[in-house]
């Protein structure tokens, strides 16, 4: 049933990447916008352009045929062009997102576990990411060890510590 595996991104897997972007920035899919919407919005987009980067890493699951599901990726962001959950320089910000037909099946979660692995063996010490308070996902942040440290509006900034 949740037959699928993690592997390390490569640069083979921008598309997919933005495809999985696409979903975290649609996850109210009362306000979804379309694809080259989403991608057009440099806030976003920002997310994966150029991927991947100096610095740049992250983990893919994979279905049993070797197709992506869902990815969680790491990038870090300057002080003067910062992410929605930058904290620090240095600060990888996180970006998850699992394909809809292979949610609630523990996807994220290996996904998000994957990545922290990841970040701590490049040598970081926390990880952060933005998340809607009204999105669920903020549960599964949480249960994973994330704490918030700045609330705005409607969102949370919330950091890990990886090593
Ligand atoms: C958020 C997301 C990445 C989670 O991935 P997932 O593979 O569905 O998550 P998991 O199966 O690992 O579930 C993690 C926890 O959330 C819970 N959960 C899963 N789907 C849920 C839902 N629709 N409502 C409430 N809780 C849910 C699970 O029960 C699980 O908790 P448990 O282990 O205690 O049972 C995925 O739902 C997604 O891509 N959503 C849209 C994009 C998004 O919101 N990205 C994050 C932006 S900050």
């Amino acid at each position: 049933m949740s037959d699928f595996h993690i592997r390390a991104a490569t640069s083979e897997d921008a598309r997919f990447l933005g495809d999985m972007l696409v979903e975290a920035a649609n996850w109210n899919v009362a306000a979804a916008r379309p694809r080259i919407a989403v991608m057009e919005d440099p806030k976003v987009s920002r997310y994966v352009a150029g991927w991947p980067r100096p610095g740049d890493f992250g983990s893919v699951a994979v279905d049993a045929n070797g197709a992506p599901i869902g990815a969680c990726w790491g990038r870090l962001f300057a002080a003067n062009a910062p992410g929605y959950g930058f904290v620090a320089t240095g600060v990888p910000e996180l970006t998850l997102g699992v394909n809809a037909q292979w949610r609630a099946r523990g996807v994220g979660r290996a996904l998000l576990q994957a990545v922290a692995r990841q970040a701590s063996l490049a040598g970081h010490a926390r990880v952060s990411l933005s998340v809607e308070r009204a999105n669920f996902a903020q549960r599964l942040y949480i249960s994973e060890g994330y704490v918030t440290v700045e609330s705005g509006e409607n969102s949370d900034t919330m950091v890990r510590a990886v090593h």
